[in-house]
């Protein structure tokens, strides 16, 4: 019950954060298409999907993310809507990880996408957007890595590096093996300037965001689309810090995402107490378009609901659902029980959380166990007071109790100090 208490908690301020930006909540499928799912899903995830053939003979798998299902569903139902559109679901994956610690085969994420806008604004809303729920978590001290898909695939489009063996070099560098993303770069047939800048882009990374952005734009001076990538994220940089908004972000000019849809900014946030991110997003204005839409650009982000609860169980904040009140009814006698379903009716009807005592435990029995459960306060009911339609009520926490007349029973409860 706790995991799922903070897990459900993690939840509702995701779904609130849904509400207060205005995206819309859908529910996609658990078993989609293999096809669909595997679209530029990119090959660490393509080979981690629970895929197998349905009693229909055709190919689906359980949901390795979300971002594929909602780009069909744009594509295929909501092409009309007008733009932007902003969408969020809540659920469970599943990836067939090596079981290790922070990867699990079946974990949740909560997801936003924003669709049908390239500015840098709509990207800056999902960094506000997500260090906004890490900061109503109570979350401290967390921090984001930041780069752009197109500085690296702009180096190498220029240089002619087909798609394919682009997405074989990304997936090497979001791994962190950089000698054979080198290795790949240089058979892939491109010039030395090519290799050269590439390795320096490499290198330029820092948490000076002014400092590493101008060395970023020098290093790739000779590969204009690169250097359209570099100034689009010095753009989306540059609202995200004049809205006022503090976080310490390292920008990477090389960094990789295994996702191969990316078209743009990346990033992923940390927190320091975990050794993996905490969540993950970016730019894709291809993907809707595969899936048979208009040319629609989008971007977005998912939070790893699993791993957010660790990060507040490792930094001691609450995962609990703060509920004030919490009642314990206790007859004395059988001929009270049916009265003490009554009352608890009564005041769950007023949407306070009431437990009957159901064990036949004598009062004392059940006001020790009432102290273990956090239970605020009890309702004795008795024969002698209920002569007088009257009920005790006793405040657990204080250890004082009074005669209270029933008809004012979930005011004085509703009313008391907790
Ligand atoms: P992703 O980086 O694959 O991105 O996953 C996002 C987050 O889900 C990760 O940062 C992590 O917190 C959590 N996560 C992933 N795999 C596991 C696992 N095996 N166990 C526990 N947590 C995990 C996406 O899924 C993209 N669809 C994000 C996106 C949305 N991009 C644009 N829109």
């Amino acid at each position: 019950p706790k995991e799922a208490e903070a897990m459900k908690y993690v939840e509702q301020i995701t779904r609130e954060l849904a509400h207060l930006y205005c995206y819309e909540e859908v529910i996609t499928p658990v078993v989609e298409s293999y096809d669909l799912l595997a679209a530029k899903s990119g090959e660490e995830i393509r080979k981690r999907m629970y895929a197998f053939d349905d009693l229909g003979g055709r190919r689906v798998a359980l949901r390795p993310e979300f971002t594929a299902s909602m780009a069909r569903l744009i594509a295929t139902k909501m092409m009309n809507e007008p733009k932007p559109i902003r969408l969020y679901c809540c659920g469970s994956l599943y990836r067939y990880d090596e079981p290790q610690y922070l990867r699990y085969r079946e974990f949740w994420q909560s997801n936003y996408e924003l669709i049908g806008s390239n500015k840098p604004e709509a990207d800056a809303e999902i960094l506000i957007l997500t260090y906004d729920l890490l900061k109503r978590l109570g979350l401290r001290n967390y921090w984001f890595k930041i780069g752009h898909v197109g500085i690296i695939r702009g180096v190498l489009s220029q240089e002619g590096v087909a798609e394919e063996k682009q997405n074989q070099i990304m997936q090497l560098l979001d791994n962190k093996r950089w000698d054979e993303a080198l290795t790949a770069v240089k058979e892939s047939g491109v010039s030395q300037t090519a290799t050269t800048t590439l390795k320096k882009v490499l290198e330029t990374k820092g948490k000076d965001v002014s400092r590493v952005l101008k060395e970023a734009k020098r290093v790739v001076s000779d590969y204009y689309s690169a250097l359209g990538a570099v100034e689009n994220l010095q753009n989306i940089l540059d609202l995200v810090e004049e809205s006022d908004v503090e976080f310490e972000t390292l920008v990477e000019a090389g960094f990789a995402r295994g996702l191969e849809y990316y078209t743009g900014m990346v990033f992923q946030p940390y927190v320091p107490e975990l050794e993996r991110e905490v969540g993950g997003g970016g730019r894709y204005d291809k993907l809707i378009e595969l899936f048979g839409g208009e040319p629609t650009p989008a971007v977005g982000v998912a939070h790893g609901v699993d791993r957010l609860v660790l990060a507040m169980e490792r930094q001691k904040v609450s995962t609990k659902v703060k509920a004030e009140r919490r009642v314990m009814i206790i007859p004395i006698g059988e001929e009270m029980r049916a009265k003490a379903m009554e009352l608890s009716l009564m005041l769950r009807n007023v949407n306070m959380p009431v437990e009957v005592e159901v064990t036949g435990r004598t009062v004392s029995k059940a006001l020790q166990d009432a102290d273990r459960r956090s239970v605020t306060h009890t309702v004795i009911v008795g024969a002698e007071e209920l002569k007088a339609d009257k009920v005790v009520l006793r405040d657990m926490k204080n250890r004082v109790q009074r005669i209270v007349k029933i008809e004012n029973l979930s005011d004085e409860i509703m009313e008391a100090k907790t």
